[in-house]
């Protein structure tokens, strides 16, 4: 018989009947905990073979398929991240950093929900009166809304089942417990017995649930990796607290396609919907200014432009200074490596610093080219003609390579107004391109650069 396990570590969920000091599959020191499974909780296998239904496996074609029952939001940024409203009976996780606005979106939410559904919200970290003010200040108030301030889960389903909720949301996941497992709340025994009562909850009773997750300073959510398995959808509201833009990706989505994304702005008065994200990034772009480029990055099935700012100093000390903010060093430090072996800038002498506008981190290969056109314009102190972007992926020897989606951000830029985009040379399909927009493609970075100051205004 398989030994029942005993501990689990805190980072990966990894189960064992022996404490480790050092877990053995992801490695974390001092994470393995205790873990006991809640007294009452019905062993597995344990039912008699005749109150089992019977489970026979089914010709593929003969499973019924129905269009899944679907609740909109009312936000249509988070109705697209979730696939196009949020499934009945499905369980949908939101992490997020303290402060970055979960409970504000979710409480949003309720406003358009409550229209087609019953909602209860839970909430363990404020009390009913701060809720109150919360939707005060949000303007929602409807008969459908029921608030529950409650950290005990038992309690919180046995209020659910008497109010018969269509929607549930609980905030947070790290606040609930189990009375009958002797761990505090938050710890990784509770965190993963409450996830997993409440999934059985929510398949049960076709029950859609929303819960709450923490994300701890490393940017994973606080609790074992088996929360994120566990449910069906994982959406993520990240963001700079001091910048007010806010994205909202899915990181897993078994209703919808993933690394979608939502961009919201936070105000006075709650969460606003970006829906035109590249016009927002680009607000203020100095027209004439030298060192800034604008690039066309693809965030799920979107295009958004912005903007890449480089200044490039000369060294007061031996050393020269790199900085980079919104786009990783090390790709930096190479491409000013390319730039100067290929194109001949003397950049080994200079400091150099990268920023992008707006908070946004840009992590794909196609904005190698703007960060190198941002550099080259601030190097000659030359500002770029406007209405040029770029897109494009530079190799070690110099070499433009092609990028995906390419048609899409050139659509995008059109869009926006913009009048020409240096690319790479491959192929975009059949598109129409008005007369006034130049598409110019080139085979190499020095080729590229020459083109982007040449082109005209
Ligand atoms: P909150 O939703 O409580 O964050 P989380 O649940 O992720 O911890 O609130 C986020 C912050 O947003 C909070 O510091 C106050 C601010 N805020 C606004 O700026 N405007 C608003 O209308 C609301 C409700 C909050
Ligand atoms: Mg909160």
């Amino acid at each position: 018989m398989k030994q029942k396990a005993s501990f689990l570590c805190s980072e990966c969920g990894y189960e064992s009947a022996k404490w480790y000091g050092k877990c053995p599959s992801c490695g974390a020191w001092n994470s393995m905990e205790e873990f006991r499974e809640a007294k009452q909780a019905a062993p597995r296998g344990t039912l008699a073979k005749s109150d089992r239904r019977p489970n026979r496996p089914l010709a593929i074609g003969a499973i019924e398929t129905q269009e899944e029952l679907r609740f909109h939001t009312g936000i249509s940024e988070l109705d697209r991240v979730l696939g196009g409203g949020a499934v009945k009976g499905s369980f949908v996780l939101v992490g997020g950093e303290p402060g970055i606005g979960k409970s504000t979106l979710l409480l949003q939410m309720c406003q358009e929900m409550c229209r087609q559904a019953k909602v209860l919200y839970v909430s363990g970290e404020e009390s009913l009166r701060q809720i109150r003010l919360r939707a005060d200040r949000l303007h929602i108030s409807s008969p459908q809304l029921f608030v529950l301030a409650e950290t005990d889960l038992d309690e919180i389903i046995e209020e659910s089942d008497l109010l018969e909720p269509d929607v549930l949301i609980v905030d947070s996941i790290q606040t609930v417990y189990k009375a009958d497992l002797n761990s505090a709340p938050g710890n990784t025994t509770q965190i993963k017995e409450c996830a997993m009562t409440l999934m059985q909850y929510a398949k049960r009773r076709g029950v859609t649930i929303f819960i709450v997750g923490h994300v701890n300073k490393e940017g994973t959510l606080a609790g074992p990796k088996i929360l994120e398995h566990m449910v069906d959808c994982v959406l993520y509201f990240e963001g700079e607290k001091q910048i007010s833009f806010r994205c909202l990706r899915a990181a897993k989505n078994r209703f919808g396609s993933t690394n979608e994304i939502g961009v919201f702005e936070m105000s006075d008065c709650g969460l606003i919907e970006v829906p035109n994200p590249s016009a927002a990034m680009l607000s203020g772009h100095p027209a004439d200014a030298s060192g800034n480029c604008i690039a066309c990055t693809i965030e799920g099935s979107r295009p958004i432009l912005a903007e890449i700012q480089a200044l490039v100093t000369k060294t007061a000390y031996g050393t020269p200074r790199r900085m980079a903010a919104g786009v990783d060093y090390n790709r930096m430090v190479l491409l000013l490596a390319i730039l100067e072996k290929r194109v001949g800038l003397y950049l080994s002498a200079s400091d150099t610093y990268i920023n992008v506008v707006g908070g946004m981190r840009l992590d794909e290969p196609a904005i190698d080219l703007p960060v190198a056109l941002a550099v080259a314009s601030s190097y000659r102190d030359q500002p770029l003609p406007e209405g040029v972007m770029a897109f494009g992926e530079v190799g070690l020897t110099g070499e433009l390579r092609a990028v995906t989606a390419a048609a899409q951000r050139i659509h995008e830029a059109i869009r926006l107004g913009f009048t020409t985009c240096i690319m790479p040379k491959q192929d975009i399909g059949r598109m129409a391109v008005p007369d006034s927009f130049r598409i110019v493609q080139t085979g190499n970075i020095a080729q590229a650069i020459g083109a982007a100051f040449g082109a005209k205004q």
